[in-house]
């Protein structure tokens, strides 16, 4: 549906009094997002490193540069497909990796995986997603899908995600480089929460078979021993009925303390570095992407050590905090790129003329994280669908408006800096 016939329905549908089930407004979604989560959901999912500088930052800095509209110029058709690995993409979007989503909605990532599939958008599963990747795959058809992983201590467990991946049909593997340690999150300090001990975000390792492997071998984490209170009671609840198996069977076999103590004991390498590359190559054909690229060297290091794309990235603010923003850093990397290889970005895209100025700057496409999130929150897949045709709509509008048919047209020379 093209963006004036979007907003024609909208309007019309308010004759009778109904308004959008979910908010067009990003401010009115984030908020009613956060009153609908729990208070260590909503936490989680909105909070950011430290003082949240970088995600307040990430939005700000898109002020820097202004859209100058061109007028006069016949904009009655409006193009704004793109070709992304040799498939043509509606729009130039992404999803981006988002762990947990079990902590939006109880359909999580399968919810997300059919909107992805019903609007034609690429869905990149998360390492750390709720749902094993096979069954997001399932349900998505021939809808397109990428896969994020996050290097473990096992290189076996590596290849055997990787090629999971292969197998159920994403077409490329997105490596996160920004999180080899989880950043440091007031808001989950002071809640005392991580949802990963409670066995949430952990299923594409509990479904995993060289993890299972792994886990029944000793490890050098020692298990949590928290005071016992009704709370650590309700948290040994949760973690037993959100581990596969039924609550019973994994109170006998305490696979869940296992599995997590495991998960937390591999599941990132600080001491990754570029020369580990080649190790990916070896076990995968897909195309390999890097994910939290920011400096210009790094750039160049993409190039040289021969992968296949990047994604500029500050992990939406949740890592390091006072960095750059993601819009700053995206056209500095991409003169280091120097048209070599594509350029993705996300933190902080949140409308149509955000997607347009990244574009201008060298964006061969944007991947948007909160914002489907919020939409999961408030209505499940039809609350993704939405969000997703929103923002689809506005940037529509905004080439339109500033007198650009196609893709391809959107360059630097239209902003004002
Ligand atoms: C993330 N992000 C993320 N990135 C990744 O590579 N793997 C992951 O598992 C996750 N998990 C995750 C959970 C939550 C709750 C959030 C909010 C983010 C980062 C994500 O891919 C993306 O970089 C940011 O969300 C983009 O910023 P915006 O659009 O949220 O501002
Ligand atoms: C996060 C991890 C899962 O940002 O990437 O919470």
């Amino acid at each position: 549906m093209k963006a004036p016939d979007r907003q024609r329905q909208i309007y019309v549908t308010g004759i009778s009094g109904k308004k959008p089930i979910i908010p067009v407004s990003m401010t009115e979604l984030e908020a009613r997002a956060k009153q609908k989560m729990s208070k260590e959901a909503a936490g989680y999912v909105i909070g950011s490193a430290s003082l949240e500088t970088t995600a307040r930052h990430n939005r700000s800095a898109f002020e820097k540069w202004q859209i100058v509209p061109n007028m006069l110029v016949d904009v009655s058709e409006r193009d704004t497909s793109i070709e992304l690995l040799g498939k043509k993409l509606p729009a130039p979007l992404l999803l981006s990796p988002v762990g947990v989503l079990d902590l939006a909605h109880k359909d999580k990532d399968i919810a997300v995986g059919k909107a992805a599939a019903n609007t034609g958008i690429p869905f990149i599963f998360s390492n750390q997603a709720s749902t094993p990747m096979e069954e997001v795959a399932d349900a998505m058809g021939d809808g397109l899908r990428w896969f994020q992983l996050y290097w473990s201590k096992s290189n076996d467990l590596v290849a055997s995600l990787v090629q999971r991946a292969e197998k159920c049909g994403c077409q490329a593997i997105v490596v996160t480089l920004d999180t080899t340690m989880l950043g440091w999150r007031p808001q989950d300090l002071d809640l005392a929460y991580l949802p990963f001990l409670k066995a949430m975000g952990i299923a594409q390792y509990t479904s995993d078979p060289v993890f299972q492997k792994i886990m029944t071998q000793p490890n050098d984490t020692p298990s949590p021993k928290p005071p016992i209170t009704l709370k650590t009671l309700r948290h040994i609840y949760q973690l037993m009925s959100n581990y596969p198996g039924g609550f019973f069977k994994n109170l006998r076999s305490g696979k869940p303390m296992q599995a997590v103590s495991t998960f937390i004991n591999i599941y990132s390498r600080p001491s990754l570095t570029w020369e580990d590359l080649a190790f990916l190559r070896t076990v995968t054909k897909l195309p390999i992407f890097l994910k939290g690229i920011l400096h210009p060297d790094d750039g160049r290091k993409a190039v040289d050590y021969g992968v296949d794309g990047v994604i500029v990235s500050n992990h939406g603010g949740r890592q390091v905090d006072g960095s750059i923003s993601s819009i700053e850093a995206l056209p500095k990397v991409v003169a280091a790129i120097n048209g070599q290889l594509p350029v993705l970005m996300d933190s902080g895209i949140r409308g149509g003329a955000d997607m347009y100025k990244a574009l201008a700057l060298g964006a061969k496409a944007v991947c948007i994280g909160r914002p489907y999130v919020y939409g999961l929150a408030l209505g499940g897949q039809q609350g993704v669908e939405e969000v997703i045709k929103n923002i689809m709509a506005d940037f529509e509008l905004t080439m339109g408006l500033s007198g650009v048919r196609t893709v391809a047209e959107i360059t630097e020379d239209r902003l004002n800096v």
